[in-house]
């Protein structure tokens, strides 16, 4: 049921490639909830995606937008602001990939280029955002940026790799710009860090359908599904939590406050 907690809120949601994305969901529940907004992917997914039929069904703008190169994100910027009709108010970082991951390639023994390629389209990528909209005066006061991480930043998962030390990054870069841009003009930054959630990212990591049904088990709400992410991330956009910055929130049905399930336990039995 919507509640228009985003009328008059306009935004830049980036990282919708099918469906099965949590940006689709999130873009799906931010026109629900009145929003308007703009939609961004790199221009290499985008003719592979199907971005075109969710814009239509949100009547937002295509602006293409690598998001490792800074010319191009100020380029979004400014013409998300010149589509929508002013500043923006809530910008989701929804980017993530890992050519070693991909490649299967063991924590011991990574390629440092698929390494720093990484880190430039998952971590800095977000620092390079908000740099641009912090010169480019781009968002209005109170505006809500959002990334999404997962709690290998935080403990260790053996099988995602070197994307547990860039997450660790993206977590950091939302502390520390979110003090600054809360200094500057109020603007929040946040990251959410979801459960494991079925999607072109996700299903990439080895042992994917395995452990996603372990932290299903162990988590006392089960896993959080894309679409719940999407309604946490219009709470996070909307004026109900315009006092809320510099955190990594964990969205994940009570799975990182868990230490052992008894479902968990009964395998053993
Ligand atoms: N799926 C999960 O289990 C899970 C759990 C926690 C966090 N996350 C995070 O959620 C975010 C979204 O991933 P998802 O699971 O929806 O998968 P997804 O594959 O649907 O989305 C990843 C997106 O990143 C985009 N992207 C890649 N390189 C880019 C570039 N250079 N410029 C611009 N965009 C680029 C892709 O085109 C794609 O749309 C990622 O940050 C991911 O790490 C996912």
């Amino acid at each position: 049921m919507a509640h228009q907690l985003l009328k008059g809120k306009r935004g830049i949601i980036s990282g919708a490639l099918d469906e099965n994305s949590i940006a689709w969901k999130v873009a799906l529940k931010c026109f629900e909830e009145g929003a308007t907004f703009t939609l961004t992917n790199a221009p290499i997914a985008m003719r592979m995606g199907e971005i075109k039929k969710l814009a239509e069904k949100t009547n937002a703008t295509i602006i293409p937008c690598d998001a490792t190169n800074v010319e191009e994100i100020n380029k979004l910027f400014t013409d998300s602001q010149e589509v929508l009709g002013g500043k923006i108010d809530f910008v989701l970082h929804s980017i993530g990939m890992s050519v070693n991951i991909r490649k299967n390639i063991p924590y011991t023994e990574l390629n440092y280029d698929f390494f720093q390629k990484g880190i430039d389209v998952s971590a800095l990528s977000f620092h390079k955002m908000l740099a641009s909209a912090y010169k480019l005066d781009a968002l209005n006061e109170h505006a809500s940026v959002v990334a999404l991480s997962y709690i290998a930043a935080q403990r260790a998962y053996p099988f995602y790799t070197d994307m547990a030390d860039i997450k660790a990054m993206l977590e950091s870069i939302a502390r520390t710009f979110g003090y600054h841009y809360g200094k500057q003009k109020k603007v929040r930054v946040n990251t959410i860090s979801q459960s494991p959630t079925k999607t072109t990212a996700g299903s990439g990591i080895k042992g994917f359908s395995d452990f996603y049904n372990f932290a299903d088990l162990q988590s006392p709400l089960g896993n959080a599904s894309a679409d719940d992410c999407a309604a946490f991330c219009v709470a996070m956009f909307s004026d109900l939590t315009r006092m809320v910055t510099m955190q990594n929130l964990y969205h994940d049905g009570g799975y990182s406050s868990t230490g052992v399930s008894t479902e968990q336990l009964e395998k053993f039995v």
